[in-house]
């Protein structure tokens, strides 16, 4: 069983990059982000108390987002082992995850970390048009889908996130620099991480994640 989480900041490009990887090692994708938004669609109990936290770029409170994510973590499809992306945001959720794979002695195996320029996350942010209904991420220019408007893999409708606006963009980041970008260290003290350039096109990215993966190494490219 292998346990692998994405770490970088609002459009580094986890979302493109987990899911690759998540299919050439056949393990189960968990996006936080796709789960509450999912939740939001669906107007259900969940989609309700976290509209108003992801529509000002605020973290979830940990309580919310800490159980979700265990809670799906332990579903026997999960058996092969998970590629977390978005979570743990903060020391707690990540203290918290450390604690909950502890009991049946188990832990974190790599933190592939995807460091792109602030001009490059914009940049990929402000291009970003997403499917209602599979969640898969595209951009106007660089990786723009077959038919305008359709996602490739389900004939989804595209959109783009109400919260890839300039100012919410800019609350995100700023919660990003305070409060998630600590795990870099806490991850790094740990052994676990894995520094990857971000930047260059998808492709190349994956190959550089497959690779630092595949070695085992600890230290970027
Ligand atoms: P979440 O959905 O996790 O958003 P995020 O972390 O801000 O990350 P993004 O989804 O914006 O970016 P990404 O890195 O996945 O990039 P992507 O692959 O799409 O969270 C949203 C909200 O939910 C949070 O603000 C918070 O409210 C809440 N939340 C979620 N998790 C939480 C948690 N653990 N605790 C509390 N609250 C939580 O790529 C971006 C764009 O770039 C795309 O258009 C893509 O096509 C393009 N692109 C990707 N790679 C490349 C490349 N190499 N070259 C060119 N373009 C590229």
């Amino acid at each position: 069983m292998m346990y692998i989480i994405f770490l970088g900041a609002p459009g580094a490009g986890k979302g493109t990059q987990a899911a690759n990887v998540a299919q050439e090692l056949n393990l189960v994708h968990i996006a936080s982000g796709d789960l509450f938004r999912q939740a939001l669609e669906q107007r259900t109990e969940l989609g309700i108390q976290v509209k108003s936290y992801m529509e000002k770029g605020m973290l979830v409170p940990d309580e919310i987002t800490t159980s979700m994510v265990l809670e799906r973590i332990s579903a026997p499809e999960c058996g092969p082992g998970v590629i977390l992306d978005g979570f743990p945001r903060n020391l707690q959720q990540a203290k918290a995850l450390d604690k909950a794979l502890a009991e049946p002695a188990k832990s974190i195996d790599k933190v592939v970390y995807i460091k792109v320029s602030e001009e490059e996350l914009l940049n990929r942010l402000s291009g970003r048009w997403i499917c209602r209904n599979c969640q898969t991420p595209y951009h106007a220019i660089s990786s723009p889908p077959k038919v305008w408007g359709k996602c490739d893999k389900c004939g989804g409708e595209l959109y783009q996130r109400p919260d890839d606006t300039v100012e919410t963009v800019k609350k995100r980041l700023q919660v990003y620099f305070a409060q998630t970008a600590p795990l870099i260290d806490y991850y790094t003290q740990a052994g676990k991480l894995l520094e990857i350039d971000g930047e260059g096109s998808v492709d190349e990215v994956s190959r550089r994640i497959m690779t630092a993966l595949s070695r085992g190494l600890f230290v970027a490219e």
